[in-house]
C-alpha cells in the first residue's frame, strides 16, 4: 500500500482536503467517542523538532494520545542526525521502530527526503516553504466562523512567508480568493506563484495592506521575524507599514474575522485591541491544530 504522507496542501487534491476538514469537525464535536479513528495499541509517532515549538509539539503529542498511541520527541542537538547522519539513514532507522514521523525543520528538502526514504508516514510540521498542518486547522477555523472558504475572500497582510505559501496552495485546492499585501522585498515565492496562478488561484499581490483588506471575510497575519530569519532589523522597517490594526480592520467586511497562527508579538504585526477583540479567532485557531491532526493523522494511518 501507499504510504501516506502529509507534506503539503498541493501534494493533495480538494476532495481529500475536504474529507480531512470534515473529519477533524467530526473528531471535535465527538472527543473520545472511540471508533472514530483508534490506532492500534502502542503505535507511536516521533516529533523531530529542529525549531522551537509550542503548539505543533504539544497538540501533536495530545493528538496521538486521544488516538491512543503515544509519542517521542527528538530535538535537533540531541540526536546523531545532528552530528552527520544522513536523512535518509535515519529515515530508514527510524521506520523500523515507530509508525510515523513528525518533522519541523529549515529546508523543505529534509522533510521530502526523510519522506523519499521513510517506510511509515512523515508530516511536515513547519519548513522554511511551509506549514500545511496550521492551514488545514485555519480552514477548518474560518469554517467555523463564516461558514463555506470557496468562493471567499482572505486578506494576507504582511510577509510572504511559509505560512503564506500554504493559504496560497490552500486558496487554489479550496477555491477562495486570496490578496497578498507584502513589500516588494518580502513577496511571494515567484515559482509557487506561479504554480498557483496556472492552476488557476486568484491570487493578487499588492504592496498596499488597505487595497487588499477592502471587504476581506478574513484577515490574516503572521511574525515578522520568522524562525532561521536572520535580518530582524531591515525586516521590521519594511514590515513597519503593515502593522494591521484597528483602522485596516475596518475596511475588511464587517463580520471579517482577524487570524494569526501564533506565536504573535502585540505592537509588531497586529496590535493588542485587535488580536484581543472580538474579530479575533485565534486561540480557536490553535485549538484546532488539535482536531485537524487528529484528522491527518487518522488519514496518515488509514483510520478515517
Ligand atoms: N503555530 C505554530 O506552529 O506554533 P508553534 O511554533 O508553537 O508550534
Ligand atoms: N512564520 C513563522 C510561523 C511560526 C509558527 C515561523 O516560521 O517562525
Amino acid at each position: 500500500m501507499t504510504v501516506r504522507h502529509f507534506l503539503d496542501i498541493d501534494a493533495l487534491d480538494t476532495g481529500t482536503l475536504q474529507e480531512l476538514i470534515a473529519n477533524a469537525r467530526a473528531l471535535k464535536d465527538r472527543p473520545g467517542e472511540t471508533g472514530l479513528a483508534d490506532l492500534p495499541p502502542a503505535s507511536v509517532l516521533v516529533l523531530m523538532f529542529d525549531k522551537p515549538s509550542t503548539r505543533t509539539r504539544v497538540s501533536f503529542d495530545v493528538a496521538m494520545r486521544q488516538l491512543g498511541g503515544q509519542t517521542i520527541v527528538m530535538n535537533s542537538g540531541e540526536t546523531q542526525l545532528g552530528r552527520g547522519e544522513t536523512v535518509a539513514d535515519t529515515a530508514r532507522v527510524l521506520s523500523r521502530y515507530v509508525d510515523g514521523i513528525m518533522v519541523r525543520t529549515d529546508a523543505h528538502s529534509k522533510v521530502t527526503e526523510l519522506a523519499e526514504f521513510a517506510s511509515v508516514p512523515v508530516i511536515n510540521g513547519l519548513t522554511d516553504r511551509s506549514h500545511p498542518c496550521q492551514i488545514m486547522a485555519d480552514i477548518m477555523t474560518f469554517e467555523e466562523a463564516r461558514g463555506s472558504i470557496a468562493g471567499s475572500r482572505v486578506a494576507w497582510i504582511g510577509d510572504a512567508n511559509n505560512v503564506a505559501n500554504s493559504w496560497m496552495q490552500a486558496a487554489v485546492r479550496f477555491g477562495f480568493s486570496l490578496r497578498i499585501a507584502c513589500p516588494d522585498d518580502l513577496s511571494p515565492d515567484p515559482v509557487l506563484l506561479d504554480w498557483a496562478l496556472k492552476e488557476g488561484g486568484r491570487i493578487d499581490v499588492t504592496q498596499s495592506p488597505d487595497e487588499a483588506t477592502q471587504d476581506a471575510d478574513a484577515v490574516v497575519t503572521d511574525v515578522w521575524v520568522s524562525m532561521g530569519d536572520t535580518d530582524e532589523v531591515k525586516r521590521k522597517e519594511l514590515l513597519r507599514p503593515f502593522q494591521v490594526d484597528q483602522r485596516l480592520m475596518s475596511l475588511a467586511d464587517k463580520d471579517a474575522i482577524f487570524m494569526h497562527c501564533l506565536p504573535a508579538h502585540r505592537g509588531d504585526e497586529v496590535t493588542a485591541d485587535v488580536i484581543d477583540g472580538p474579530q479575533s479567532v485565534v486561540f480557536d485557531e490553535a485549538e484546532n491544530r488539535l482536531h485537524a491532526q487528529k484528522a491527518i493523522l487518522a488519514w496518515c494511518f488509514n483510520l478515517m
